[in-house]
């Protein structure tokens, strides 16, 4: 039989030893915490919301969003775009990659990864929102003629309203004749170049495309 004495011995032991074990685990948990995030732990997540916990816990919640992407800042001046909305909101980054692509630097997002198999999220440059005076004042720099925020969308989208100016654009603005020559030869959709769909490149000032998901 066990004295008192020695009974509370194993008990002081196995507490230590309980301790010890705690601040193991805790140590392996800060290991882990500390990990830097790899693009690797987000094979195998098909389900946007999922991908939207992983990436909410990780980065915070989004920098912007859309009617079928949110984009969350990542890494060094880049963002992780994610597809939530369902139905064909993946079909708009497939879409984005291939028109980004097409279109080149000068006028749009460069893009650096992304989903292969899902198309759920893709990493690309980040921008800066532009208001929209910074979006009008950019573009009677670049098209030497002044247009509001609609007018410029419906240039764009090619309203009927807008032919002559097209034309007239098409003939005298080099940034502009390059950009509408690639939205044709990209076969990307150019009707919804509302103000948000614009940003502007820090490093240059350039302004940019950042929704090409048509
Ligand atoms: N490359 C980027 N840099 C900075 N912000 C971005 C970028 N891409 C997206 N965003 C932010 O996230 C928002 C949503 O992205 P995006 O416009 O691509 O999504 P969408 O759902 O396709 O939009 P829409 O509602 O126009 O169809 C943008 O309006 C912008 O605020
Ligand atoms: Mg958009």
């Amino acid at each position: 039989m066990k004295s008192k004495s020695s009974s509370i011995f194993i008990h002081m032991k196995s507490s230590l030893l309980e301790q010890y074990v705690g601040m193991l685990v805790e140590s392996e948990l800060t290991e882990l915490a500390r990990e830097p995030f790899s693009l690797d732990s987000l094979k195998g997540i098909n389900n946007p919301k999922q991908l939207m916990k992983v990436l909410g816990q990780q980065f915070g919640p989004p920098i912007g969003g859309g009617v079928a992407r949110v984009a969350y800042a990542y890494g060094n001046n880049q963002v992780l775009k994610v597809a939530y909305a369902g139905g064909d909101a993946a079909e708009h980054n497939k879409k984005e990659v291939k028109n980004a692509a097409c279109l080149g630097k000068q006028y749009a997002i460069q893009v650096y990864d992304w989903d292969k198999e899902n198309f759920l999220w893709i990493v690309e440059e980040r921008v800066q929102k532009t208001t929209i005076e910074q979006l009008e004042t950019k573009f009677q720099e670049l098209a030497g003629i002044p247009l509001d925020i609609e007018q410029i969308r419906d240039l764009f989208a090619r309203s009927p309203d807008m032919q002559n100016v097209h034309q007239h654009l098409y003939g005298k603005s080099k940034w502009y004749s390059g950009l509408a020559d690639k939205l044709k030869s990209c076969n990307a959709g150019a009707e919804d170049f509302h103000q948000n769909n614009w940003g502007i490149r820090q490093s240059t000032g350039e302004l940019v495309l950042l929704d090409l998901g048509f």
